[in-house]
This record gives structure tokens, sequence and C-alpha cells, in this order.
């Protein structure tokens, strides 16, 4: 397969997304997310979601062109529910709503429940942090048969529920910490699983509560678990995502009966920079406490000291410059789910050729 030219394939992403039945707006800012993801080198959260979402829009647990309705306006508190809408355009609607009421209110609390997938969570961060916001944002997942077991749980019983935090640093260079609350995504699992490989040791249980590395059992067969990361801690706060994420927004929880789609529910808390102090003394703060971590003597072992956001930022240069790869099996999923939705096979080839 040749590496993709990111123009060409936000433009392939998004014609599905259209022949999904998305207005313009909803294509436009879906695609420019899932290629985001793959730029970032999230490959499971790229282009690779489209076939799941065809997949939910013919069972109906995706709507295209969903108006967001407001459950709870008061004061900096904004809840909204998102009615299973294309998550990536639902989840950013509601995150600048939330920016514009940080903007009066110094500080603003978003509630973002029932939202089909919404994606890459860091895209709400960074965007947040695009207007002079920190971000914190709990997330959890429901619909969906459960993925993660928690700590000394034998077998799945939550989301793989992530969270994500970011805060602006100088030049436009966010402290971007984005993360499943699994040792990894179960996207990871799924890429490693279409190319063959085996997961890392530690982050999977089959279907008896065994360690494994071979990710068909929960890709293939819906099986076994994927672990938390971090022990009782990282269990911890997938548990918090859960609780803060679904059951305090109002949204669907991992207990509740699954119809195999994917809802998210999302707590953000946005601080306006502007409004807690002043933003560039606190962007210095940034540089200097970061370059503080960064300075330190590099671990045998390792190379150099990375900060969240870094790795994505590094593979985003790089995959501007070299294009971004899609291994067969994805690509060719890719395709029938394009083809069900009514793209010729001459668009596909379009794509194909750059
Ligand atoms: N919408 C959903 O339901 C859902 C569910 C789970 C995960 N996700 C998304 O999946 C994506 C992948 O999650 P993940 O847990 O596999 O991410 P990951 O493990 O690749 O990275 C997690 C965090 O660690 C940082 N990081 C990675 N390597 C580092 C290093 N060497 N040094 C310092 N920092 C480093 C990254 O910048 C990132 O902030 C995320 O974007 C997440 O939002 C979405």
């Amino acid at each position: 397969m040749p590496d993709f030219n990111p123009e060409t394939l936000q433009a392939f992403a998004k014609l599905v997304v259209t022949r999904m039945g998305s207005g313009e707006e909803e294509a436009e800012e879906v695609a420019d997310h899932l290629v985001r993801a793959n730029l970032g080198a999230h490959d499971s959260h790229g282009v690779g979601m489209l076939p799941t979402y065809v997949r939910l829009l013919g069972d109906g647990l995706l709507v295209p062109n969903q108006k967001l309705r407001t459950v709870v306006d008061f004061g900096a508190l904004l809840v909204v529910d998102a009615g299973r809408g294309f998550g990536q355009r639902m989840a950013a609607e509601a995150v600048r709503a939330a920016i514009a009421r940080a903007k009066q209110e110094g500080a603003s609390v978003l509630g973002l429940r029932n939202s089909a997938h919404i994606g890459r969570i860091g895209t709400y961060g960074e965007l947040a942090a695009s207007a002079g916001m920190a971000f914190i944002g709990f997330v959890n997942v429901a619909d969906h048969h459960p993925l993660q077991a928690p700590y000394a749980c034998g077998h799945a019983q939550l989301g793989t529920n992530p969270f994500c935090a970011t805060i602006p640093g100088e030049q436009d260079a966010p402290v971007v910490l984005d993360m499943a609350t699994t040792a990894i995504a179960f996207g990871k699992a799924r890429v490693a699983h279409n190319k063959g490989v085996p997961v890392p040791e530690g982050t999977l249980i089959d279907e008896e509560g065994r360690p494994t590395t071979d990710p068909a059992g929960i890709v293939r067969d819906r099986v076994g678990a994927l672990l938390s990361f971090g022990l009782h801690k990282g269990s911890g706060l997938a548990i918090m995502c859960e609780l803060l994420g679904g059951v305090l927004t109002g949204g669907q929880r991992a207990d509740e009966p699954q119809h195999n789609g994917t809802v998210n529910s999302m707590l953000a808390v946005l601080i306006d920079l502007a409004r807690i102090g002043d933003p560039s003394s606190i962007r210095a703060g940034v540089a200097t406490a970061t370059a503080h971590i960064k300075g330190s003597r590099v671990a045998p072992g390792f190379e150099e000291i990375l900060l969240p956001g870094d790795p994505e930022r590094r593979q985003a240069d790089s995959r501007r410059k070299r294009g971004i790869p899609i291994d067969e099996t994805s690509w060719s999923e890719i395709c029938d789910a394009a083809r069900k939705v009514g793209v010729s096979d001459a668009e596909i080839g379009r794509a194909l050729a750059g």
C-alpha cells in the first residue's frame, strides 16, 4: 500500500461521510478529526473508524446532522445531549460552546452526553488550548460490550474510558495528555490484529482472566479484556471517568443494555488562562516547569525525555512529509464501507492515486 497524502485522505474521508448523509460542515469536521488522528499516529482513531461508523449508521446508532439539545444552562454549567450525533462534530460544537461560556465566566463545566463516538479526545483539549484555556476531560464509553477489566476483575466491565488534560504552552504547543485508561486503546488491539502482530505484554487477559498477547480474542471473538493501566490507580481513574463522564452528565452507563454501538459522554472543565491569572506568565511557567523535566538526566534504556503531546506532534511533522500509512486490511475494510454508502470504485481509485 502506498502512504496517503493527508489532503487526499481527508477529501476521501469527507466524501464517505457526505455519502453517509452528513452535510458539508459536518463531513469536513469529521474528516479533519480523523486525518489529524492519523497524522498523530493514532490510527486507531483515524479513517480506520469509517467502517464502524457506516455500520453504526446502518444500525440506526449514529445520526448524521444531529443537533445538540441543551439540558442544563446555568452559570458556568452547560449540559448538552448529543442524541447519538456524529461525535466529532457534536463534541467540537459542545466544546466551542464551553469555550464561549468560559470566556464569560472564567471557567465552564461541560457535560456532553450520549454522543456517538467522539474519537480522539486530545482534539478537544487542543481546541480549548487554542482559545487560551486549560482543559480536563473525563469520558466514558457505553452501548458497546465492555472492554476493560478494572483492577482485580477477571473480565471486562467498563469501556476504555479515556482521560485528557491539556494546558497551553509557549509557541502554540500545548501539553496534551490524552489517553485511554486501559494499558492500550482497543483500536490499537484492532490495528495489531489487522497487522497480525501481538500486543505488548501486560495489556490483555483472555476469557479465563489469564495474561495473553494475542489480540484475536478481544478483537475477533469478543472475549477477554484489556487491563487498566497502572494497576489500581489507572483502574480508579477509569471508574471516575464512568462516574463523572457517564453518571454525573446523565449519559449512558457501561452497566446499561448495549446495542453494539458506541456512546461517549464527557465531563469537561475549561479554565480561561486570562481569568485565572496572567496568560503570558502561565505560559512561561509551563515552559519553565517542562524544561525542568526535559532537562533531567535521561534514564538508562531511554534516548530522550518527551512531554505528553510531543510524540503526536513529531509523528504529525513526519507524516505530513512522508504520508500516512494504512495497512491492506484496514484499507480494504474502508473501501468496503465506502461502497456500502455509494462511493464508486472510480472514486476509490482516485483516492488511491493521490
Ligand atoms: N472516544 C473514545 O471512546 C476513546 C476511548 C479510548 C481512547 N480514545 C483515544 O485513543 C487515543 C489513544 O489513546 P492511548 O492511550 O493509546 O494513547 P498513547 O498511549 O499513545 O498516549 C497516551 C499519552 O501519553 C503520551 N506519550 C506517549 N508516549 C510518550 C512518551 N514516550 N513520553 C511521554 N509521553 C508520551 C502521549 O502524548 C499521550 O498524551 C487517544 O487519543 C484517546 O483519546 C478514545
